[in-house]
Formats: structure tokens, sequence, C-alpha cells
């Protein structure tokens, strides 16, 4: 299923980034802050378990985070939104995916992957800004469905309608969530209006 979270914050930093004059600081920091923003709607169905605590004044039943949460950002770009995220869900571990996208065939090709143990027990959220043609984030959840997650979630930025439908197509027991659906994909397979290479525009790299 296919969420887009829509807030006036979220709107407000997003049109930040897209802006062609924006800086890597400014960039990445409001990444961070969507991230962030992004949570509240991600984890709104997060399982938890009843557990007895003594407050100051009598005993209480409270709750806790039933299951553990890793954070699977896909290289590089994905790194903008761990902190966002971390931040608010501070016991996360996290994952590394490596993957570069062809500038001429499209198609992801993997350098890197490293996980934490026991993902089958996990809520595993994969990150990345940019949902294109969707290559990446198949291929990424492929890899962690291989180390046996199966609650999945992939949180981006921005998606283009090809690319939510070749998710939602491949996986279609993984929930998608947008900061924003954007129109289609040109000629290169960027997003249009989009925000350019998101990697090289929070590493600074172009
Ligand atoms: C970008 C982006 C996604 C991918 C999206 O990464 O961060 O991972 O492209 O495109 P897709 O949906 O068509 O697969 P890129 O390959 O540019 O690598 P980088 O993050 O290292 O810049
Ligand atoms: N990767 C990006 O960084 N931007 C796009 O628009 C498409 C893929």
């Amino acid at each position: 299923m296919l969420t887009v979270i829509d807030h006036p914050l979220i709107k407000h930093k997003l049109t930040v980034m897209r802006k062609k004059d924006t800086g890597t600081k400014d960039f990445r920091q409001n990444l961070d802050e969507i991230g962030g923003l992004m949570v509240y709607e991600i984890t709104r169905d997060l399982p938890l378990n009843p557990v007895e605590i003594e407050t100051p004044i009598c005993p209480y039943t409270g709750y806790e985070l039933a299951k553990k949460v890793v954070i699977v950002p896909i290289l590089r770009a994905g790194l903008g939104m761990v902190n966002g995220i971390q931040d608010l869900i501070p016991t996360a571990k996290i994952a590394h995916v490596g993957m570069y996208r062809d500038e001429e065939t499209l198609e992801p090709h993997t350098y890197f992957e490293k996980y934490p143990k026991n993902l089958e027990e996990a809520i595993t959220i994969v990150v990345d800004p940019m949902l294109a043609t969707g290559g990446s984030s198949v291929a990424a959840i492929d890899m962690v469905k291989k180390q046996g997650a199966t609650n999945i979630k992939l949180v981006c930025l921005v998606g283009a309608p090809e690319g939510v439908k070749t998710v939602e197509e491949a996986h279609p027991d993984v929930d998608i969530y947008l900061a924003s659906l954007d129109d289609h994909l040109n000629e290169h397979g960027y997003i249009v209006p989009g925000l350019g290479d998101a990697g090289d525009r929070i590493f600074g790299t172009k």
C-alpha cells in the first residue's frame, strides 16, 4: 500500500530541497528533518507489549515497543535519512546496502551489504530518498527478504508513479511511504520535477 505523507512542514522542507540553488548543508539538514517527521506515520502501527512499571505515585501498566527496528539505508543517498529516523528510535539497528544505478541501463548494481542478526523478528525500514524506476528499491527488498526479513516498509522522499508500480508488483506485501508522489521519469530516468541527484546533493560530489 502507498501512503503519501501530506504535512505542511514536509511540503515546506521538501520545496527547499527541490530548489536548484539549495546547497549541501541545507539539503542535508532538511532531509534529516523530513526523515524525523515521517517517522510518526511510518511507526503508527508498530506493535507494543504491556510492561509493569512503578511511577513515583503508583504501579502502572505502560507500553514498550514489541519488536526490534532495523533501518536499511540504500547507499549512498539513503544514509541521509538515517539520522532523522534514528533520533526518534535510538535503539534501531542499522543495516547497509550499497547500490548504484548504471547511468545507461538504469539497472542497480550491488557493491556492499551488512546486516544485524535476526532480521526475521524485526520491523525492517528500507530508506532511500529517491524511488525512480524502482529497480534499486526492489533489489534492496529482495536482499533483506533473503536475510529473513518479513515485516518490511519502504520509506522514500520522492517517488515516480513508475517506481511505485514496480515495487508494488514485485513486493505487494511491502508498505511504501513517500513525502511526495511526483509526475513522471524523464528520458534519463530522473524524477520530474524531483530534486536532481540526491546522492550528489547530500555529499557535495557534483
Ligand atoms: C539513486 C537513488 C536510488 C536510485 C533510484 O542512487 O539514491 O538509490 O538512484 O533509482 P531507481 O529507482 O531507478 O533504482 P544512485 O544510483 O544515484 O547512487 P548514489 O545514492 O550513490 O548517488
Ligand atoms: N536518482 C536520483 O538521485 N534522482 C532521481 O531523480 C532519480 C534517481
